[in-house]
């Protein structure tokens, strides 16, 4: 028998557009379907081990939320339970949490947890199931890399702010007959670039999947150029990298002590070498974190609702360990032990790719 009366909810990894409106729907249906408690948990696990981090998330607390961006719960991407950073002197050393999470999971009388998470949240929800916690997973990531589902939520928002852009551009580098290189998110996959660049009318298209060859790409412009069409534009993914070549990855301070690797600055190199090689001005913009921030679109407001309510009502047909997903137009639900690590990445040979060649636009080969 199901003997639920509360449940946690926490949000972990990267903030995508649509999590507040998750939050809402799994807390309005918790309370008013089934009259459970809910519990908000701060900063995705960390809020675990960490005492004092929970608040009751109300109906009233979840008002207005669905327009609004990031995640009222706080999110982190570092802080793993099974490798949690500590202080020790001048080093950091990395220490197994999980049993405080699990203790602390007890003392609040939780009885199910609710993880919306990426690739990294749901690895570590894996292995608490493993550990006899109870979970369901909602997937996030504005990236859409997760293979389980078709769509996850934030990821229309993303791809809506990197059409701007370019919209935004091409104005800028037609008038001044310029180069212009956007950098934008993805990390293992093109799927931004390549969405928001066939979108938005890009000319050359580069994505982690395809690594990119600076004949191809300067054999575009120079082809544009000959027919007096002295502006371009190429969308670059961050995960992108030449024939031959790696992914850039800059080390980047996070915490006291703490130094993470994190992609960027391919756009910068791609233009410079264009630059170069054909004497045409280059100008490159790193879009960033605006892809991921504002409020989501109506589209990822809804699938994101459609989530939140799913994921409760897994909980309630006693679908324990179940991640809630898009099957075509159809919310529903695969093993999170499936789910996790399990990437999406674009068919270089597929049908998008092949319509954006066809369509003229150079995929840097
Ligand atoms: O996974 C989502 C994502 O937005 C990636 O596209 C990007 O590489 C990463 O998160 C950046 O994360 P952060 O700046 O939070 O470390």
């Amino acid at each position: 028998m199901n003997t639920i009366s509360k449940i946690g909810i926490l949000t972990g990894g990267g903030d995508a557009p649509g999590l507040n409106a998750v939050i809402r729907a799994v807390t309005k249906t918790a309370i008013l379907d089934y009259g459970w408690k809910v519990i908000g948990i701060r900063d995705g696990f960390q809020g675990l081990i960490e005492p004092e981090r929970t608040i009751l998330l109300t109906l009233k607390s979840v008002r207005g939320l669905l327009p609004s961006g990031g995640t009222i719960l706080g999110t982190t991407n570092r802080g793993n339970p099974f490798h949690y950073p500590e202080e020790n002197g001048d080093e950091i050393r990395y220490v197994d949490r999980s049993g405080t999470v699990l203790d602390r999971l007890n003392e609040l009388g939780i009885d199910v947890l609710v993880v919306i998470g990426g690739d990294g949240s749901l690895a570590i929800a894996r292995d608490f199931i493993r550990k006899g916690v109870k979970i369901v997973g909602v997937p996030k990531t504005i990236d859409n890399d997760i293979l389980a589902t078709d769509l996850t939520f934030g990821y229309s928002t993303a791809i809506t702010t990197a059409t701007e852009a370019i919209d935004k551009l091409h104005t800028t580098a037609e008038s001044h007959h310029r180069v212009m290189v956007l950098e934008v998110m993805g990390r293992e996959a093109g799927w931004i670039a390549l969405e928001s660049g066939i979108s938005g009318g890009a000319d050359v298209i580069l994505i982690p999947e395809i690594p990119f060859d600076y004949d191809a790409i300067c054999g575009k412009i120079c082809g544009r150029r000959e027919k007096e069409i002295m502006f371009s534009i190429v969308v670059v993914s961050e995960g992108a990298f030449p024939r031959g070549g790696k992914p850039s990855y800059q080390q980047i301070p996070a915490g006291k002590k703490e130094v993470v690797k994190r992609l960027g600055g391919v756009g910068e190199r791609v233009g410079a070498e264009i630059s170069r090689r054909l004497n045409v001005e280059t100008r490159v913009t790193v879009l960033g974190h605006l892809q991921r921030g504002g409020g989501p679109i109506p589209f990822d407001r809804f699938l994101a609702t459609r989530f939140g309510k799913a994921a409760v009502q897994l909980i309630a047909e006693n679908k324990m360990g179940q991640m809630v997903c898009l099957h075509g137009r159809r919310v529903e639900s695969i093993p999170i032990e499936k789910a996790a690590g399990a990437n999406k990445l674009v068919d270089p040979d597929g049908q998008v790719v092949k319509m954006a060649e066809s369509l003229g636009i150079c995929l840097g080969r």
